[in-house]
């Protein structure tokens, strides 16, 4: 049975009608990506408030790994609601808190004991994980990466590289941040160290172990390790960011986890919360430790409910085998797109690891109108890239493979409609 169904042409007009209301009382600068609004979610499927059908490919950009609504998580929520909902962590605690520290901890790759702390968002985990990285060290500078997506706060956006639309104009931003390319030869950064900033003034060096608003770039097999040496010599703390690549989506619980890593800060958030917001720092206990009581946390952090969802999400990841389902599900996209490759030499090319999969195409203006075609026939996908010609999936994995097809049809015919193909554009 196709999952996708659509009544009416769509944005369908309840969605016109709430879109015109939106555009009365949101600012623009919050985007719209789709202009359908939601009514239900269950799995991979997303239902419209004019009753359309779509699968979702964008899973609230990469938060749904687990599914929507994972019935696991919606009875620890249900359950959850008839305790408390809200004490602060750091007034009157809970258990739950501490549960999932451990389990960060446990799960967290590396020997060294781990300590977890909780918060809302991504941007607010990088954050402190740069707050972390500074206190221990008594070192000022970050090095981040060409390319690379951190979050959109003050100091994250100074992280984040994409100036439109993230950076014009909210400028200035806090100093001491050096940007390097990804993924090119690691010793460069003695390089960088030599010319640019002194290693011994440098906290901390921020990497996405494959950048994901960046376009899904995948860097060479050992290069990660290679950085992460280069920081261990110098008393750089590595974090990781792994807010849209954690949890099973490139095939292993942590990206990092394709190499033998240990990072001595690991930033999750996104697919953690299972739909609630939820951000983390897990690391190394004594950098954890280094700072004093009241110096971290927020009201908000690591909330019960968010807590609760966590928790049940990554029981689904291990009882429903999602790291191995996330391989699967990358080779079924990749076997069709390598397909398309040949055919339509506007795709230039195909990557990703596991399911965190991505095809770029030579310009914006075709993305735009794939993701579009999409939309109106009933698949919702996001684009990435710093030129805005990437089309990343990013679908719950749980989708099953008949849907995934159903998705790859829709792309498919996107193309056919949209791009020459070989045929017609004389190449051979
Ligand atoms: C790698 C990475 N880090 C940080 C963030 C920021 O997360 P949030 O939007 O939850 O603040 C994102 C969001 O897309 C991300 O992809």
């Amino acid at each position: 049975m196709r999952s996708i169904h659509l009544k009416t042409p769509v944005p369908g007009p309840r969605s016109r009608a709430l879109a015109a209301r939106r555009a009365e009382a949101v600012p623009r600068g919050v985007s719209q990506l789709t202009p359908v609004f939601v009514a239900r979610a269950e799995g991979a499927v997303i239902e419209d408030v004019d009753g359309n059908r779509y699968l979702d490919f964008a899973g609230g950009i990469g938060c749904l790994n687990a599914g929507h609504r994972e019935p696991g998580v919606t009875a620890a929520l249900d359950a959850q609601l008839d305790r408390f909902l809200h004490t602060c962590f750091m007034v009157t605690p809970y258990e739950s808190y501490v549960r999932l520290a451990e389990k960060l901890n446990a799960l967290a790759p590396g020997h060294t004991p781990k300590k977890t702390l909780l918060l809302n968002s991504g941007a607010e985990a990088v954050e402190n994980a740069i707050k972390i990285a500074r206190a221990c060290t008594r070192r000022p500078a970050v090095i981040c990466f060409e390319d690379a997506f951190h979050g959109r706060t003050l100091l994250t956006l100074s992280l984040t590289s994409k100036t439109h639309p993230y950076k014009a104009g909210f400028e200035p931003f806090p100093g001491e941040v050096y940007r390097v390319p990804y993924g090119q030869p690691a010793a460069q950064l003695e390089d960088t160290f030599a010319r640019v900033v002194a290693a011994e003034s440098v906290a901390a060096l921020i990497a996405e172990p494959v950048q994901g608003e960046g376009g899904f770039i995948v860097p060479p097999p050992g290069w990660l390790t290679a950085v992460a040496e280069i920081c261990r010599k110098h008393g750089i703390l590595f974090i990781a960011d792994e807010v849209q690549t954690g949890f099973a989506r490139t095939g292993r619980m942590f990206a990092i986890e394709h190499e033998d890593l240990e990072p001595d800060l690991l930033v999750t958030a996104k697919s953690l919360g299972g739909g609630l917001p939820l951000g983390a720092v897990t690391g190394k206990a004594e950098l954890m430790d280094y700072t004093g009581p009241g110096s971290l946390g927020g009201t908000f952090g690591g909330n019960p409910m968010a807590c609760e969802a966590a928790l049940a999400v990554i029981r689904a990841i291990e009882e429903r085998g999602l790291c191995q389902r996330a391989m699967q599900l990358g080779e079924q996209f990749r076997r069709r797109a390598l397909a398309w490759k040949e055919r339509f030499p506007t795709i230039r090319e195909v990557r990703g690891l596991g399911a965190m999969q991505a095809f770029e195409l030579a310009d914006a203006a075709t993305t735009k109108s794939l993701a579009q075609y999409c939309y109106e026939h009933g698949l919702i996908l996001v684009t990435a890239g710093t030129y805005g010609n990437v089309i990343r999936i990013l679908m719950p994995l749980v989708v099953t493979g008949e849907q995934m097809d159903e998705a790859l049809d829709v792309m498919e015919a996107g193309l056919t409609a949209l791009v020459p193909n070989a045929a017609n554009a004389g190449v051979a």
